[in-house]
Order: structure tokens, then C-alpha cells, then sequence
């Protein structure tokens, strides 16, 4: 089975990155892949607390909230398209929060420094990051969105097959006029769905 799983880091409902969203997994289900959108602010979690709990148990058992309910996502669905608009230069909190509670799918070894591994590794997962702000340039306005949400979910083992950012739309659904972007938004879901192996 071939599953996209779609998380958004928007607390806007119906705005952009909503429905940047929706394109990415347009195409992905043209690809042939099921797909499952999750947006964060529908769930009721907390970030990362740091009590290490999941080292011995291997799950995050230390917080019984809603991420309780988007791990096993997670876990099924062999790609991730993350896509978060920009806030003060890097991602949203939410999308942060999130970011910071796939701790639990790390080993660690007890020396010091840590090394560490991914349980995630290994299982042919991939994925795409798409950022979306006001500012009309990387520099000044997307900031570390991008490479927030690339070096962790890389670290987690993923491989990153494309990544978008949209640059310069601030009002709430603006990227509805942008017909050329929303295209390659599908075209990256599908290129992202494609390159998944079937299992
Ligand atoms: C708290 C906050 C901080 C923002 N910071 C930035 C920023 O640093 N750079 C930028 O380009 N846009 C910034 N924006 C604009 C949003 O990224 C932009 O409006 C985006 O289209 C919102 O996407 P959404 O409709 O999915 O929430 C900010 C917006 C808010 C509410």
C-alpha cells in the first residue's frame, strides 16, 4: 500500500498552506497513493518534555496527548509531505511542537556525546517540505523554514525528494490566484507518491 500522509503546521484554517496541502496530496493520490491529511491545530498536544521515557520504551509514553493519535500515522504512511507557513522566519510552533515530539523515534547509545540511529531508518520513507510566506525572497522572509523541518525529518532517515517554497502570498487563500504554483504542488505529490516503493 502506497500512503502520503500530508501534516500541515498552520494555525489558519482554510488558508494557504491548507490548501497548498490539498494540491500536494491531489497529486500524490493521482500517483495512486492513499492519502491522510493531518493539521496540527486540530490536535491538542504538547512539545517534547525531554523525560527520555521513550529510550527504554521505544514510544513516547511520557505525554498521553494527541500525538498519541498521529504516531501511528506515522508509522503507516511511507511518505511525508510537511508543509508549514513561515513565522518569524522559521516554522510555526505548532509544526515545531510536532517536529520536537518525533524524538521518540530515535535510539540513543549511553556513551557521551550520544550516537544515535532512527527507527524510522531503513523502510524506504520519503518526503517533501513546502514553506509559505508574505516575503517576496528566500533571504528575507522564508528564512530557516525549510531547513527546519529538512534536517530533522533527514535525520529521521527520509529522503527528501523535493521541496517548495512559496514566496510573497500573505493574504488568507492568495494562492488560490497562483494556478502555476498550485501545479507544482501537485506535480511534487506525485513525484513524491511515485518514488515510494509498494509494500
Ligand atoms: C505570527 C506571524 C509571523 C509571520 N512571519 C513571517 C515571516 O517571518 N516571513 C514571511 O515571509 N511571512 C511571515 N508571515 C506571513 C505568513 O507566512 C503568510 O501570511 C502565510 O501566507 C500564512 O499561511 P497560512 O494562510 O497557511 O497560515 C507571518 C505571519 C504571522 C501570523
Amino acid at each position: 500500500m502506497l500512503k502520503v500522509l500530508g501534516v500541515g503546521g498552520s494555525p489558519r484554517q482554510g488558508g494557504n498552506s491548507d490548501i497548498l496541502l490539498k494540491h500536494i496530496l491531489k497529486g500524490a493520490g493521482s500517483a495512486g497513493a492513499t492519502t491522510e491529511e493531518v493539521h496540527l491545530r486540530d490536535y491538542q498536544f504538547q512539545s517534547c518534555i525531554g523525560c527520555e521515557k521513550c529510550r527504554k520504551a521505544e514510544q513516547c509514553i511520557g505525554l498521553q496527548d494527541d500525538m498519541q493519535l498521529i504516531y501511528p500515522k506515522i508509522i503507516e504512511a511511507k511518505g511525508l509531505a510537511l508543509i508549514s507557513p513561515t513565522h518569524n522566519y522559521n516554522v510555526t510552533a505548532l509544526m515545531k511542537a510536532f517536529i520536537d515530539r518525533l524524538y521518540c523515534f530515535y535510539n540513543f547509545s549511553n556513551d557521551r556525546p550520544r550516537r544515535w540511529s532512527s527507527r524510522l531508518a531503513g523502510q524506504g520513507r520519503k518526503a517533501i517540505v513546502a514553506s509559505i510566506g508574505e516575503q517576496p525572497d528566500e533571504e528575507s522572509g522564508t528564512g530557516f523554514t525549510l531547513d527546519a523541518m529538512r534536517l530533522p525529518i533527514e535525520a529521521l532517515d527520509y529522503e527528501l525528494i523535493g521541496e517548495l517554497p512559496v514566496l510573497g502570498i500573505f493574504d488568507r487563500q492568495a494562492i488560490k490566484e497562483q494556478q502555476q504554483l498550485l501545479e507544482k504542488a501537485e506535480q511534487l505529490g506525485n513525484q513524491l507518491a511515485s518514488q515510494l516503493e509498494r509494500t
